[in-house]
């Protein structure tokens, strides 16, 4: 499993079988697509549902928690992966917005690319399976709410893919409770490694500090490598794999995450131009 878990990384590039790839790009025009200010349509890292249909087919997990369900490319991707594995799952996927919300949502519908102002709940019922959204259990609220609230109902969770809040205090907040949240032998995929991007800080930071909760830290460009779109394609964002967590019994301090509120208030000025000491000299 774990030598498998090892090959991961390296697949992408190598391309999930073509009934994996179709399905998820279906999925992903659906749910993942985005439009540029001008007007122009690219894939956003459907790549992470390969990854994601990867763990399924090897882990089997069976409780599965998704932090930022976003249009819904993670879990419904889940979904369709468990099904086409034979995989029975339980899908917990979190936001701060409510499935009613209407939010801009670039689509592709009978090869028609738009731009539609739309919520969760009307998308996924128009174009949606209901088998697959029948899987899938939605909670509204922060996660400085919800993931306490999951903690305290005592529900361990087999495979969770952290991707809500990119800044550095949402990041560390949500992998602490990912942590504690885990069950046995789980595994933690954290989207969006992205070094040269400002939203990329929080995982960059992160990743070091889960060396010391877990035995194996995987980190893999993802972004484009099948489907294209590549915002950086010379540095294509990646995602962080942490599997053999280490520590059975964690607990999370909360004076700690207060630190952490700070720190990052400080940190954030190391991407303030004003702020780096060099200085250009114009003629
Ligand atoms: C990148 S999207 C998630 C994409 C989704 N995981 C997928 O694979 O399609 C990030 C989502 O996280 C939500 N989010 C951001 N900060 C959050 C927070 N502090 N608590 C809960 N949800 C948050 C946003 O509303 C957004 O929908």
């Amino acid at each position: 499993m774990t030598a498998a878990e090892h090959a991961a990384s390296g697949w992408l590039q190598s391309a999930a079988n073509a009934e994996c790839r179709e399905r998820v790009w279906k999925l992903g025009l659906l749910t993942g697509l985005k439009c540029e200010d001008d007007g122009t349509y690219a894939p956003a890292n459907f790549e992470r549902a390969l990854v994601l249909d990867r763990l399924i087919q090897l882990r089997q997990p069976r409780r599965i928690l998704e932090i930022g369900t976003g249009r819904g490319l993670g879990c419904l991707s889940i979904a369709a992966s468990a099904r086409s594995h034979g995989v029975s799952v339980e899908i917990t996927t979190l936001d701060l917005s409510p499935p009613d919300l209407r939010i801009r949502w670039p689509i592709e519908i009978d090869g028609t690319r738009q731009v539609l102002d739309a919520s969760r709940r009307e998308v996924w019922g128009r174009h949606i399976d209901p088998a697959l959204t029948a899987v899938v259990r939605e909670v509204a609220g922060l996660t400085t709410r919800t993931l306490p609230a999951l903690v305290a109902e005592g529900r361990p969770f087999d495979l969770i893919f952290i991707d809500a809040g990119h800044d550095l205090y949402s990041v560390v907040h949500d992998l602490a409770y990912s942590t504690k949240l885990l069950a046995p032998g789980g595994a933690v995929l954290m989207d969006d490694f992205a070094p040269l991007e400002e939203f990329g800080l929080g995982t960059c930071v992160v990743a070091p500090q889960a060396r010391r909760f877990f035995g194996k830290v995987e980190i893999f460009a993802t972004e484009g490598l099948v489907f294209g779109g590549a915002v950086q394609p010379e540095a294509p964002r990646g995602m962080v794999l942490l599997t053999e967590p280490i520590a059975q019994d964690v607990s999370v301090s909360r004076a700690r995450l207060l630190a952490w509120r700070v720190a990052e208030f400080v940190l954030r000025l190391c991407h303030a131009p004003q702020f780096f000491p060099l200085r250009t000299t114009r003629p």
